[in-house]
């Protein structure tokens, strides 16, 4: 069978649109998973779109280390000049000691050129040294403010963004930003600076070999912009090609399992290798215009050198020209594409940071999650009173999710949301702890909005065991404590007790100091929502949302924790959205929901005896999936 189009696959992965069908409902609060190394699709590739205020914001984060750029530059312009005076000091002498014959003082003029050429290099290691920190020490703060940034961006934007695709501004768009801080600004300011130098010296030797090398002048540049020009288009392109083999073999390589259950790996081989034959023929050019650069300008400037020298020699025949002038003046002819060559190759490493930069910072400007109300209110207890009036809400203005939607919980009652896949379910939890807000309608808490609370308040006081569950990398007893960081060890074992995890957990290799690695994956599907509902049993919110809490859970297992689960809702407000309807009969309400809307209420009794949507769902008339 054919694989998928190469326009599609490369159109699909190097853009920066999240894949259709990401497993997971919406909201899930945690940070998401993501290996370390994980590079998404979408490379630094690309022109800025709006390189001044992009250069002004990079300035500002180089504002901190003004004082050691300061001395990075002098070291710089010390370098530019050691380099052009020991060339010129070539000229005295060849002229007063070596044309003559005379040995006084040769030594010496030898130890003064030897003397000047240390001076640049060790200005050299100096510039590098401190460039290096700087540019070090810049992109740490970058990487913490996206960070910052990143855990202070609502759910949408989770919800939304491709995982992979912002890994790879922490990694690939901020490498470059470093690499272009390391060498490029530095190199780019000692070209221009070599550059004139250079000239400025040749006038001065001799005027009218400068004209010569100044008719080739034209030539270099426009040669070199036009190889440079080439040559960052292809880069750009390459880096793009990179990406979208990036995050091919991202999804391929995390989606494995379904690779191989649908025995689709002939199909992924021949995709991959279509992305790959796109890279390598953009790496070709990209090396190859790369490559050309230094030889097609040496050879221009061969040519330059071998006029100069041969007009230069006429000039000395006839005397008007000192030996010593015509060795340096072609010495300085045949280095002057050099910096031509290393300022149109370094623009490209300029252009992609930038880019980078310009990634990064769209980032840091989405818009956080909004601030707490000013009087927001911190309430010392909370009883778990909620209502919900009118609301409805939809997560894009075209589609609306739930329908004015109205209930209300007492402390302590027990709330059923039974219904469909997609009827909305989830959405309504995600709606109590604020991961969205509500578009109409109001929600309250104990008789205040929740918009009123502060978020940490309003969050503290909902206990939550989501619908995809999420562990990080640490320890059972780590995990766990998540839920409450200031429990002790002996509560942290008495929720895996309530939970009924605790005897799985005995059976781990070192038991509550197992490390958990790679979101769980060494635990059944069941055993990590065992943990999951510890953590929540740690909490002592006085809110509680069990979402499809126990699904993946044998029934047996289901049955054994039902006491457990009892004690965990004891006195808390619970909202549970149940896979099996046994596990919401005991409850105060049971809503039943369809596309967004409440069609039944009342509980399991007459419900039974309306003889409806929730009659046929219990009598099996009616699947609930
Ligand atoms: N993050 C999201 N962005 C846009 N639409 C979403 C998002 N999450 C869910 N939806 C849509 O909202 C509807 C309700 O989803 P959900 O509340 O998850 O249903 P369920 O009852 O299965 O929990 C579905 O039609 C789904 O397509
Ligand atoms: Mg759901």
């Amino acid at each position: 069978m054919a694989a998928r189009s190469f326009e599609t696959l490369s159109k699909r992965y190097s853009s920066h649109k999240p894949p259709k069908g990401m497993p997971g409902g919406p909201g899930m609060g945690g940070p998401r998973g993501g290996g370390p190394g994980r590079r998404g699709p979408g490379g630094p590739g690309g022109k800025p779109k709006n390189t001044k205020t992009t250069i002004v914001r990079l300035l500002g984060y180089l504002k901190a280390f003004r004082f050691r750029i300061g001395i990075a530059f002098f070291f710089m312009v010390v370098r530019a000049i050691s380099q052009i005076a020991g060339a010129y000091t070539l000229r005295p002498i060849i002229n007063d000691y070596i044309a003559v014959g005379k040995m006084e003082g040769f030594v010496y003029a030898l130890a003064v050129l030897a003397g000047i050429y240390i001076v640049g290099v060790v200005s050299t290691y100096v510039q590098n040294r401190i460039m290096i920190s700087v540019s070090q020490g810049t992109i740490e703060t970058i990487r913490n403010d996206l960070f910052q940034k990143v855990q202070k961006l609502p759910v949408r934007f989770y919800d939304t963004e491709n995982t992979g695709e912002i890994m790879s501004r922490f990694t690939n768009d901020v490498d470059n930003i470093g690499m272009m801080l390391d060498s490029a600004v530095m190199s780019l300011v000692f070209g221009i600076i070599n550059l004139v130098g250079t000239f400025a010296m040749m006038l001065y030797t001799n005027v009218w070999l400068s004209l010569i090398t100044a008719a080739f002048l034209p030539i270099f540049i426009r040669g070199g912009a036009l190889i440079g020009k080439r040559s960052r288009k292809y880069h750009s392109q390459q880096q793009a090609a990179l990406g979208a083999l990036n995050g091919y073999i991202e999804e391929t390589v995390s989606g494995q399992k379904v690779v191989k259950v649908f025995c689709h790996e002939k199909d992924c081989e021949e995709e991959f290798s279509m992305l790959n034959d796109d890279l390598r023929g953009k790496q070709f050019f990209a090396q190859f215009f790369g490559g050309i650069m230094g030889p097609v300008m040496g050879n221009t400037s061969q040519v330059c050198y071998s006029l100069t020298a041969g007009i230069g020699g006429i000039l000395c025949a006839l005397g008007r020209f000192d030996i010593g002038g015509l060795t340096i003046f072609v010495n300085y002819s045949r280095q002057f594409s050099h910096p031509i060559n290393e300022i149109s190759m370094q623009i490209s490493t300029f252009f992609s940071a930038l880019a980078g930069a310009e990634r990064v910072f769209q980032i840091m400007d989405r818009e956080p999650e909004a601030e707490d109300k000013e009087d927001a209110v911190s309430p010392g207890k909370i009883h778990g009173d909620v209502v919900l009036e009118h609301v409805t809400f939809g997560y894009n203005p075209d589609k609306t999710v739930l329908k004015d939607i109205s209930l209300y919980a007492h402390p302590g009652q027990k709330i059923a949301f039974v219904g469909s896949t997609g009827a909305g379910k989830t959405t309504i939890t995600n709606l109590l702890n604020r991961f969205y807000d509500i578009d109409s309608g109001t929600i309250t808490i104990d008789g205040v909005n929740i918009k009123d609370y502060s978020r940490s308040t309003l969050r503290k006081n909902i206990a939550m065991v989501l619908q995809d569950t999420h562990l990080f990398t640490g320890t059972v007893m780590e995990n766990i404590r998540y839920g409450r960081l200031d429990a002790t060890d002996e509560e942290v074992i008495a929720a895996a007790k309530t939970a009924s995890a605790h005897s799985f957990i005995m059976r781990l290799s070192d038991g509550y100091q197992t490390v958990l690695t790679g979101d769980g994956a060494n635990l059944s599907q069941g055993q990590r929502q065992l943990l999951n509902i510890a953590r929540a049993a740690l909490s002592k919110a006085p809110i509680l949302v069990l979402d499809e809490a126990t699904s993946s859970v044998d029934t047996r297992t289901e049955r054994h924790i039902e006491h457990g689960m009892d004690r965990l809702m004891e006195d808390r407000t619970t909202f549970v959205i149940a896979h099996r309807l046994s596990t919401v009969r005991n409850a105060n309400a049971i809503m039943v929901l369809e596309n967004g809307e409440i069609i039944e209420r009342g509980d399991h009794d007459e419900l039974l005896a309306l003889g409806g949507r929730y009659y046929e769902l219990c009598t099996g008339q009616k699947e609930l999936d």
